[in-house]
């Protein structure tokens, strides 16, 4: 795949929600209901919801363009956390959050993620961060693996409502260099 990684723009929303529509439910477990599923999309993760984002001084997203078709997106946010669960699990301060990080499905395995996660820890530490940090759905097990490859190790737990059930999310960290 040739492709470049690149900040995301305004004009990038339409195509982010789109992305994230396919991307979103392949991070949810298997009992997800489907209705729970489009509710957060609708409620998080809109094109109005990424033109907030793109908005937002505190927040980088980073886009995967291939010719101008979106792959791959991260989501970084640059303020303290506000969950207790987190901030008691993270042992390095300033932390920068890795909210999102989602590639298409047809280039998984191919490379494309682990240059995105390059490109989102440079620009986490570009922001000031002594480390940074994610939360990952405990049954996704591919996205552990990815992030363990990345450098990340697990520090803590944490909850997070899809729907009406609260789902178990491990809290991982890693130093930026
Ligand atoms: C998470 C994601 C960005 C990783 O990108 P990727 O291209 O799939 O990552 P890689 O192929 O480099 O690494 C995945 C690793 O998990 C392994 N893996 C795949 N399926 C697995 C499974 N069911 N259980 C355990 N490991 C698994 C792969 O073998 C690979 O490890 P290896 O390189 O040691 O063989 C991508 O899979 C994705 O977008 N997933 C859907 C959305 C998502 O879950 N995002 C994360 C939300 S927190």
């Amino acid at each position: 795949m040739s492709h470049t990684i690149r900040k995301a723009t305004a004009d990038d929303a339409g195509p982010l929600a789109e992305l994230a529509a396919v991307t979103f439910p392949l991070a949810c477990p298997p009992s997800s209901s489907p209705a729970d599923i489009a509710a957060h999309l609708a409620n998080t993760l809109s094109e109005k919801h990424f033109q907030r984002y793109l908005a937002d001084p505190e927040t980088t997203v980073l886009v995967i363009d291939a010719d101008g078709r979106l792959n791959g997106y991260s989501l970084l946010v640059n303020r303290a956390a506000a969950d207790p669960d987190v901030l008691s699990a993270l042992t390095l301060q300033p932390s920068v959050e890795l909210s999102k990080c989602y590639v298409h499905p047809d280039y998984h395995g191919l490379g494309a993620a682990a240059e995105l996660m390059h490109a989102s820890l440079r620009a986490a530490a570009a922001a000031g961060g002594a480390a940074a940090w994610l939360g990952v759905n405990s049954q996704n097990a591919r996205a552990i693996r990815f992030y363990e490859k990345s450098g990340f190790r697990k520090v803590g737990t944490k909850s997070f409502q899809l729907g009406s059930t609260v789902e178990h999310d491990f809290v991982l960290e890693r130093a930026l260099p």
